[in-house]
């Protein structure tokens, strides 16, 4: 099929529906798969088609949604849809911000989130190909329940009608190929067909399907799209099925990715978000999960068991059992396992945070290293400084946050205290068990703790007869008495 679909006149998403089945006080359309709301895949079909208009119709819940639109799609124009009369009332609705438009309108709805532009485009090839007054796109289903059925003419090319479910006869309803709710239609007989709607069925609504039969009465042509894939005709009416279509976009996303050059080794237990962006030549162990708008690196491998939010992860860096968030990764550097990255981290190239080191508002240069047990936040650590074990950085005094700066090439010794703000120079040391209150200079040795002091024979005097008593004899400890 022509990908190349020029523009159609406009685009009207469906959106009003009420959503109860969710059990939310969140509008379902604004439940996510693949960290994007429902609606916004919606709206990323309908832009593929260029549309001239784009009218999404709203009813229930709507400053949610109009809220939701403002933010993803500000270009989109809003139809109110005020009682729920049904879909041939809700496209009604969506005319009214389409007046004098002529030529191709397509229908879809805001909870398919899985229905691709490209299908859309397929489906305006099909309408333009056959000269149809009205397209529909269905699906063939072992289980049709529930969904109106395509009633065929007697000679099987074109649709004479849809009946719904609560109408269709037993002949009918054992027919399998369903409508799957998204058309073209030419604007003109659409009018004319919405018009002519009467209330007049099992449900008592204005059904858009009913526009079928008219076009055909008006000696117009009308066929369907048979989609094979049935995952784009499926609706999100439940959080089964929210996590049921979540699923399936990871599956198709993760297919996507492994055919770009991305390794995955477990796809069951890998969740990669639509918004992700992945290079060629990373991996990606079980248990990672990405999210936002990360991105990550050719030769980078991520997990196992790590989550990275807003994350970039640059070439060749290696981030094992981590949890991440709005932080920069460095090339060839490295992060895990068990390391807990907060908003600023910054790691340059082949910087090291280690085991159990937890960094905030943390620039670490390039090829420093806070390996072990710390607490980086508020800092600013330079080229090829070492952090001892058990460092922490303490950057709140009870009322603000300071920062403290550790220089080029210096050594801070294992469990200090840097209290900020301080400054420790380019080529310093801090001494191990330090707590460090004043400034360091470049060349020195700050040493800030009790000076060691051995109190000989205390323990022949003190714990006399003990396991340590007698291991000191035997060591030779004079003082002590010992029983040989
Ligand atoms: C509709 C079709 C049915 C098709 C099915 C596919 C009609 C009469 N029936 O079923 O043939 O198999 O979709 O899923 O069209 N909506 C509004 N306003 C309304 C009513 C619905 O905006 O007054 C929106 C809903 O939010 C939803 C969509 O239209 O996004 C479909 O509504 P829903 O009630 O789920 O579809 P059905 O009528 O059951
Ligand atoms: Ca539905």
């Amino acid at each position: 099929m022509d990908e190349q679909v020029a523009g159609v006149a406009g685009v009207v998403v469906l959106a009003a529906g009420a959503g109860t089945r969710m059990k939310s006080r969140t509008s379902k359309l604004l439940h996510q798969i693949a960290g994007r709301s429902l609606l916004s895949y919606a709206i990323r079909a309908a832009e593929h088609l260029d549309p001239e208009h784009l009218v999404v119709v709203v009813g229930h819940e709507r400053e949610q949604i109009e809220e939701h639109l403002a933010d993803i799609a500000p270009q989109v124009t809003i139809a109110v849809q005020e009682q729920q009369n049904g879909t041939g009332d809700a496209v009604r609705s969506g005319l009214e911000q389409l007046a004098g438009v002529d030529g191709e309108i397509v229908v879809t709805y805001g909870d398919v989130p899985l229905l691709t532009g490209e299908t859309l485009a397929e489906l305006v090839g099909v309408h333009r190909a056959n000269g149809d007054a009205v397209t529909v796109l269905s699906t063939v289903l072992e289980e049709p329940f529930g969904y109106g059925r395509i009633v065929r003419d007697s000679d099987g090319d074109q649709v004479a009608a849809i009946v719904e479910q609560k109408d269709a006869t037993p002949a009918q309803a054992a027919i399998t190929e369903i409508n799957a709710g998204i058309y073209v239609f030419d604007a003109e007989i659409l009018r004319d067909g919405l018009a002519s709607l009467t209330t007049d069925n099992a449900q008592g609504e204005l059904y858009l399907t009913d526009v079928v039969k008219f076009a055909r009465g008006e000696g117009r042509d009308v066929h369907s799209h048979i989609l094979d894939d049935r995952w784009q005709a499926e609706g999100v009416n439940d959080r089964v099925q929210l996590a049921a279509l979540g699923q399936e976009a990871n599956r198709r996303l993760l297919e996507k990715w492994m055919r770009a050059g991305v390794t995955i080794l477990d796809p069951a237990s890998t969740w990669v978000h639509d918004t992700v962006d992945l290079a060629p030549d990373v991996t990606l162990l079980p248990g990672t999960s990405l999210e936002g708008a990360t991105s990550v690196a050719s030769g980078a491998t991520i997990g196992p068991d790590t989550t990275l939010i807003d994350v970039e992860v640059r070439e060749d860096a290696s981030v094992v059992r981590t949890h991440g968030s709005l932080a920069i990764i460095g090339v060839r550097a490295s992060v895990g396992p068990f390391a807990y990255l907060r908003p600023g981290t910054e790691l340059s190239e082949d910087g090291k945070i280690g085991t159990f080191v937890e960094t905030k508002n943390a620039k670490i240069g390039p090829g420093a290293k806070v390996p072990h047990l710390t607490y980086a936040g508020d800092v600013e650590i330079g080229e090829s400084a070492n952090i001892g074990a058990g460092t922490i950085f303490a950057n709140y005094d009870g009322v603000t946050k300071s920062k403290s700066v550790i220089g080029k090439a210096s050594f801070v010794g294992s469990n200090s205290v840097i209290v900020a703000p301080v400054e420790v120079a380019d080529g310093a040391y801090v001494a191990a068990g330090s707590a460090i209150t004043e400034p360091v200079g470049p060349g020195e040795l700050a040493v800030a703790r009790g000076r060691q002091r051995n109190i000989p024979g205390w323990v022949a005097k003190r714990r006399e007869g003990t396991k340590t008593h007698q291991a000191a004899a035997e060591a030779g400890d004079n003082e002590g008495t010992a029983e040989q």
